[in-house]
C-alpha cells in the first residue's frame, strides 16, 4: 500500500517529482517521446492543482558529465506539451544556481534539472547527495511518477524520499494498480517473451522467469547469445561470446521446472552486400548479421502464444529501428492484440524500446486508453522495473512509499 499524492493537498506546495524521462536518442533528437506523453499527463495535474514542480531525471547511463545526454532537449520537447504551464531548464541539480532558479518559480510553472547521472552520488544512493537535492529543490513534498525507476536503488528513488514527506504519483499509482489488476490473477498457461540485446543485463529475470512461466521466448540480438552456447556458427552477429555457462545455467533450471525454452530456428539476415535473406539457423554464412526472427520462428511464436493465457513481454525481437526488421516484432505484436482483443490472452508489455517498437505498428484507434496501451491489456513504461515486478522483488522506489504509508497509519 503506498499513499498517492491525489490524496493530499498541494496547493501552493513545492514538489520535486522524480520523472522517468530517459528517451531514446537518436543524433542528439528523441526518437520516440512516448515516456514524455505519459510524464506530462501527471505533470499537468500537479500544476493545475497550484504546486511549483522542481522535476528530476536520469538520462542514458553516463559516466560524468556528459552533454549529448543533457536533459535540455527534453525541456524544449516538454515546453509545448506542457502549455500554457511554463517550463524552466537549469544546468545542474544541485547547488545555489539551482536554489536561486526554484525560489523564482510560480505556482502551476515547473523547473527541469540536469541530468542526475551527471553526478555519481545518484547511482551510489548516497545521501549527501540526496539532502543536496532536498536543499537545491526546497521541496516540501517527494512524488515518485518513475515507475521504470523504482527498481533502482539511487538517491533520487530510495535516499531522497527518506528525507521528505513521499508520495506515488499519479503514473505510478496507476502503474501498480494497473499490474496487480492485470497480473494477479495468474492465468495459466503464463509465458514471457524476452528480446533486447544482453542477456549479462537480465540473467536474474530470466533464471527467475524460467522458475514462474510454463514458456519463455527469447528473441532480439539475446537469442543469438542462446544460439552461439548451443554452438551455432552467427557470422558477423551480436552475441555474448563469455555468457556460455549463464546459457547452461538457465537451461538446466528450465528443464528442472518443466518451462519450455524457444529459441528462433531460423532468422532474417544482413549480408555483407547489405542484402536481407531468410536462412535457418544453421545455415547462417561468415558474412551474415541476424537482424530479425524469420518465418519460422514467427510462426513458432505465435503456436506458442495460441494456447498462451498470459503474455508478458520485454524487448523486441529484432533490430526494428532499421527497415525491414521490425516486421518479426509487429507481426507477433499484432496477433497478441487481436488474441486480447477477443479476450483469450492477458498481454502486458513493459519498456521503452519495447513501447517504442510496438507503437510504431500500431494502427488501431487513439482513444486515450488505446494510445497508451497500443492495443495490448496494459502497456508499462517500465522495462527493467517491470520484469522485476513480475519477478514478485521488493522494489527499492516502492518500498520507501509503503514505509511511509505504514507511518502515516500507525500515527
Ligand atoms: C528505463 O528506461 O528502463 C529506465 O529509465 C531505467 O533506466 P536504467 O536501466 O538506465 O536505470
Amino acid at each position: 500500500m503506498v499513499v498517492a499524492v491525489d490524496d493530499i493537498n498541494i496547493d501552493g506546495k513545492t514538489l520535486f517529482v522524480r520523472c522517468d524521462l530517459n528517451v531514446p536518442l537518436q543524433d542528439g533528437r528523441i526518437r520516440s517521446a512516448e515516456k514524455l506523453v505519459r510524464a506530462v499527463k501527471g505533470l499537468k495535474g500537479y500544476a493545475t492543482r497550484g504546486a511549483r514542480l522542481v522535476v528530476a531525471s536520469h538520462l542514458g547511463r553516463p559516466q560524468g558529465i556528459d552533454k549529448t545526454l543533457s536533459l535540455r532537449v527534453v525541456a524544449e520537447d516538454l515546453r509545448a506539451r506542457m502549455a500554457p504551464h511554463h517550463v524552466d531548464f537549469v544546468e545542474d541539480c544541485i547547488g545555489s544556481d539551482v536554489r536561486q532558479r526554484v525560489d523564482a518559480l510560480t505556482e502551476g510553472s515547473m523547473l527541469l534539472l540536469e541530468n542526475l547521472r551527471f553526478h555519481r552520488g545518484e547511482t551510489m544512493n548516497d545521501k549527501d547527495f540526496a539532502l543536496g537535492l532536498r536543499q537545491a529543490s526546497a521541496a516540501d513534498i517527494y512524488v515518485n511518477d518513475a515507475f521504470a525507476c523504482v527498481h533502482r536503488a539511487h538517491a533520487s528513488v530510495a535516499a531522497l524520499p527518506r528525507q521528505l514527506p513521499c508520495y506515488a504519483g499519479v503514473l505510478l499509482s496507476e502503474e501498480i494498480q494497473a499490474l496487480q489488476k492485470v497480473l494477479g490473477g495468474d492465468k495459466r498457461p503464463m509465458v514471457a517473451m524476452i528480446g533486447g540485446a544482453k542477456i549479462s543485463t537480465k540473467v536474474r529475470v530470466l533464471m527467475s522467469l524460467v522458475r514462474k512461466m510454463d514458456a519463455v521466448i527469447i528473441g532480439g540480438a539475446m537469442a543469438n547469445t542462446f544460439l552461439a552456447a548451443q554452438g551455432y556458427a552467427l557470422g558477423c552477429s551480436l552475441y555474448e561470446a563469455n555468457q556460455k555457462e549463464t546459457v547452461a545455467a538457465i537451461r538446466q533450471v528450465a528443464t528442472q521446472r518443466g518451462c519450455r525454452l524457444i529459441v528462433p530456428v531460423d532468422a532474417c539476415v544482413q549480408d555483407g552486400a547489405g542484402r536481407t535473406h531468410h536462412v535457418a539457423i544453421d545455415a547462417i554464412e561468415p558474412d551474415h548479421k541476424v537482424m530479425d526472427l524469420g518465418p519460422r520462428s514467427v510462426h513458432a511464436i505465435k503456436d506458442i502464444l495460441s494456447q498462451a493465457a498470459t503474455l508478458v513481454w520485454n524487448g523486441p525481437l529484432g533490430a526494428f529501428e532499421i527497415d525491414p526488421f521490425h516486421e518479426a516484432t509487429q507481426e507477433v505484436a499484432a496477433y497478441v492484440r487481436a488474441r486480447s482483443d477477443k479476450k483469450k490472452l492477458v498481454s502486458v508489455v513493459g519498456g521503452g524500446d519495447t513501447l517504442a517498437a510496438v507503437a510504431q505498428g500500431y494502427k488501431g484507434k487513439k482513444t486515450d486508453k488505446e494510445a497508451e496501451t497500443w492495443g495490448f491489456s496494459y502497456a508499462s513504461t517500465g522495462g527493467g522495473a517491470f520484469l522485476e515486478w513480475c519477478e514478485g522483488k521488493i522494489l527499492p522506489g516502492i518500498e520507501v512509499l509503503e514505509d511511509m504509508a505504514q507511518n502515516v497509519k500507525e500515527a
